[in-house]
């Protein structure tokens, strides 16, 4: 499946109407199945969640963890840089190779790795001399 394709389809699903800014994003879990989601805006501001959160949350929910691939999609200038939340989101679930292709409705295409997007991220690794319960 074309993961540009499908980000642009779920992106026209969006809830946005403060913004008027919708997004898409579309993963591939490792098993293979593509997970989909959009941004959903709130009255309360900040209750608002990033498609790329929705898109997680819908691969956690189908049972899968690992990220092969994403791509994201907005009406921008430039293809949609993912904000920072979501770029420490992503990085959860992914290896630094990940591909992440961003992308304008326009047809305009950046290609990128997880690991160039967030460089240095804080990962459950760095927490190894942690006691949890203190
Ligand atoms: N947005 C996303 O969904 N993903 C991003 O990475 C950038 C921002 C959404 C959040 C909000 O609904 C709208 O775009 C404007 O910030």
């Amino acid at each position: 499946m074309d993961l540009v394709a499908a980000a642009g389809t779920v992106r026209e699903r969006a809830y946005a109407p403060y913004s008027g800014f919708r997004v898409g994003a579309a993963l591939r879990g490792e098993a293979g199945a593509v997970f989909l989601g959009c941004n959903v805006e709130n009255a309360a501001y900040p209750e608002g969640t990033c498609a790329e959160a929705g898109a997680i949350a819908a691969m956690i929910a189908g049972g899968e963890t690992r990220i092969a691939e994403v791509a994201v999609i907005a009406d921008s200038p430039r293809p949609v840089p993912p904000c920072g939340g979501c770029r420490q989101k992503l990085a959860e679930f992914a290896a630094p190779e990940t591909l992440v292709t961003l992308a304008t409705t326009g047809g305009t295409v950046e290609r990128t790795t997880i690991g160039a997007l967030l460089p240095g991220a804080f990962a459950q690794a760095d927490m190894t001399a942690a006691e949890p319960g203190r």
